[in-house]
This record gives structure tokens, C-alpha cells and sequence, in this order.
């Protein structure tokens, strides 16, 4: 099984029309009933959607956009020394609330204009092919609840935080959105499994836990470091390797513990040559020449 499966905690929908969010034992949220109660309730929002309909809004607590307001606050600070400049820059123009939680609704009204994304809503995993092939229409599926209070610092699972701080930052940039729709364009064109998940990984190796060099040091532009407070300051340490599209096509990871290694491109455009000229024309064949070369 990919692995992006035991990313997100399982979304159950019961013979009587309950939606129940299965968190596991070690989830800082699992003998809160009343978080247990939001996650279901956030849940069934997106369960019911109706695609071409606005968004749902989540009448988030005043603890939740506390959450909000504490991690912004940290990762921006930590933004300012890690994050590539394309990011810092995409974020200035995207200009998120940093005291309270937007609705996806008003995420995709800020980013229209500038890239052409909007958000849709995810109760928990969307299948592959869905979740990367709306992307080359603009389409951004994110989850909507946030992580529990207890640790705002920490998240077993990409909430609000890690969707819209880490990703919407990323698709306010011209060139990352240009990557993002890449990205789906190829993930649409492939028709095997294994050629989807192929680039699924180089999607996992770039735009989730990309780094690059920029300002004459290692930065990050992927959204899973970006929205990581532990994760930014540690992906220096980390084995970094040179930017290879067979090595990120089959290099195992463990979505469970730090990333430890990461793929460095020498250059935003490098990124666009190496990974975006893939993706804008590969096809299952060229996938397998790949993964034939990495064996
Ligand atoms: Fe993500």
C-alpha cells in the first residue's frame, strides 16, 4: 500500500449517515471526547460537500484559532531564516490572517487572483489520481480541522496549519503553482499505478519536503517542512542529496518520523528544469525507463 494512506486517520461513514474520524491510540487527540466530537463534526463538512458549491465554513472555537494564532506567529519567525525568498514572497502577497483560522473558502478568494487555485474540502485522504490530477485545474484539496490543542506544535496528520501555511503560501508563488499543475498534469496522463505513484514521490521529494540553494544556503520551499516547527529547524542535519527524479521516484519514506533525507535543487530554476520539465511531458514509459535506471 502507498504509504500516503496512514498519513491521514481513517474517515468511517456509518449506516446511519455518522461520520467518524478514526484517530489512533497515540493521536495527542484520542481520549479528548470533545476534540474527537470536532473531528467528526469537520469531518461530515466535507463528507457532504457538493462540488461547485462554496466550501463549507467551520465555525472554529476561539481554542482552535488560538492554535492558529500560536503557529503562524512561530513558523513565521522561522520562515524569515529558512524558507527560500520565492516562498517569503508568495506568502507577503498571499497575506493569510495570522489571528484566526481562514476558511478554505477565503484562501481560494486570495489565491484566485493571483494563481488561479482554489480549495476544495477533504475529510481525509483523497485517492491519488483525484487528489493530484484537479491540481492541473487549479484545484487544491485540503483538509479543514486543526491540530489538538495540547500540542500546537506538533501534528501526526496534515491539518488547516500544514494545508493552507505550508501549501497556500507555496501556490500564491507564479513558479510553485506552475509546478503544482505540472504535477497533476502528469499524474493525469500516467496510467499505471506504479508510474502515479512514481510521481507522487517526486511530488512528496519536492513540493512537500523540497530544499534548495538559495541566498548561498540550504532553504526550504516544500510545505511539510515549511509547516513543521520541529521539522524547519532540523532539515539542515538531514542527508541531503542532489536533485535526481528516479532517486525521488523510488526512495522509501517514512511519513510517520522526520524525513531524513531530502533532495536539494541547486536553483528555482533547476527545480523547473530537472522536475517540471518531467512532469510536463512523462509518460508511463519514460516513468519505468526511470525506475529501470534506479534498480
Ligand atoms: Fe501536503
Amino acid at each position: 500500500m502507498f504509504e500516503e494512506a496512514q498519513y491521514f486517520a481513517p474517515v468511517a461513514t456509518r449506516d446511519d449517515g455518522t461520520v467518524e474520524v478514526e484517530l489512533a491510540a497515540s493521536h495527542p487527540g484520542f481520549a479528548d471526547p470533545v476534540y474527537r466530537a470536532r473531528r467528526n463534526a469537520i469531518a461530515a463538512l466535507a463528507v457532504g460537500y457538493v462540488p461547485g458549491t462554496p466550501v463549507p465554513t467551520v465555525d472554529y472555537t476561539e481554542q482552535e484559532h488560538e492554535v492558529w494564532r500560536i503557529v503562524s506567529r512561530e513558523l513565521a519567525i522561522k520562515h524569515r531564516k529558512y524558507a527560500t525568498v520565492e516562498y517569503q514572497d508568495a506568502t507577503d502577497r498571499l497575506g493569510l490572517p495570522g489571528e484566526r483560522i481562514p476558511q478554505l473558502q477565503e484562501v481560494g478568494d486570495l489565491l484566485e487572483p493571483l494563481t488561479g487555485f482554489r480549495y476544495l474540502p477533504a475529510a481525509g485522504l483523497v485517492p491519488l489520481r483525484d487528489f493530484y490530477g484537479v491540481l492541473a485545474d487549479g484545484f487544491f484539496h485540503s483538509t479543514q480541522y486543526i491540530r489538538h490543542h495540547s500540542t500546537p506544535l506538533y501534528t501526526p496528520e496534515p491539518d488547516v496549519i500544514h494545508e493552507v501555511i505550508g501549501h497556500a503560501n507555496a501556490l500564491a508563488s507564479d513558479r510553485y503553482a506552475r509546478l503544482y499543475r505540472l504535477a497533476g498534469s502528469a499524474a493525469r496522463r500516467v496510467e499505471s499505478e506504479q508510474a502515479l505513484e512514481f510521481i507522487s514521490k517526486i511530488f512528496w521529494f519536492t513540493l512537500e519536503f523540497g530544499v534548495m540553494t538559495d541566498q548561498g544556503e540550504l532553504r526550504a520551499y516544500g510545505a511539510g517542512i515549511l509547516s513543521s516547527y520541529g521539522e524547519i529547524e532540523e532539515f539542515r542535519g538531514m542527508d541531503i542529496r542532489p536533485l535526481d527524479l528516479a532517486a525521488m521516484g523510488t526512495t522509501h519514506y517514512d511519513i510517520t518520523k522526520y524525513q531524513d533525507v531530502l533532495f536539494r535543487a541547486e536553483s528555482l530554476d533547476h527545480l523547473e528544469d530537472v522536475v517540471g520539465e518531467f512532469w510536463a511531458d512523462c509518460d508511463d514509459e519514460a516513468v519505468f525507463r526511470l525506475i529501470g535506471d534506479a534498480r
